[in-house]
């Protein structure tokens, strides 16, 4: 499985104590590139749990959004 995520961050976000999840007392940062409050967790990986090896899936910006299987990615 692997997904195509699009990114609009034109660089790092710089993160300190005050990111601190008040109740978990850590920070999980997205990996899935699906986080509507990126480049912190907040749950949306949830949609990828039913994602199958060896597909190649796009979302769209919305998380809730569609879902499309992709062959390839085509690079200019
Ligand atoms: S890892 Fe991306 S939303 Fe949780």
């Amino acid at each position: 499985m692997a997904r195509e995520v699009t990114h609009t961050a034109r660089g790092p976000l710089k993160i300190d104590e005050s990111d601190l999840d008040d109740e978990k007392g850590d920070v999980a940062i997205c990996l899935c590139g699906l986080s509507r409050e990126y480049p912190f967790c907040d749950g949306s990986h949830r949609v990828t749990e039913d994602e199958e090896a060896g597909v190649r899936y796009k979302y769209e910006d919305d998380p809730d959004g569609e879902r499309r299987v992709i062959e390839d990615v085509v690079l200019k």
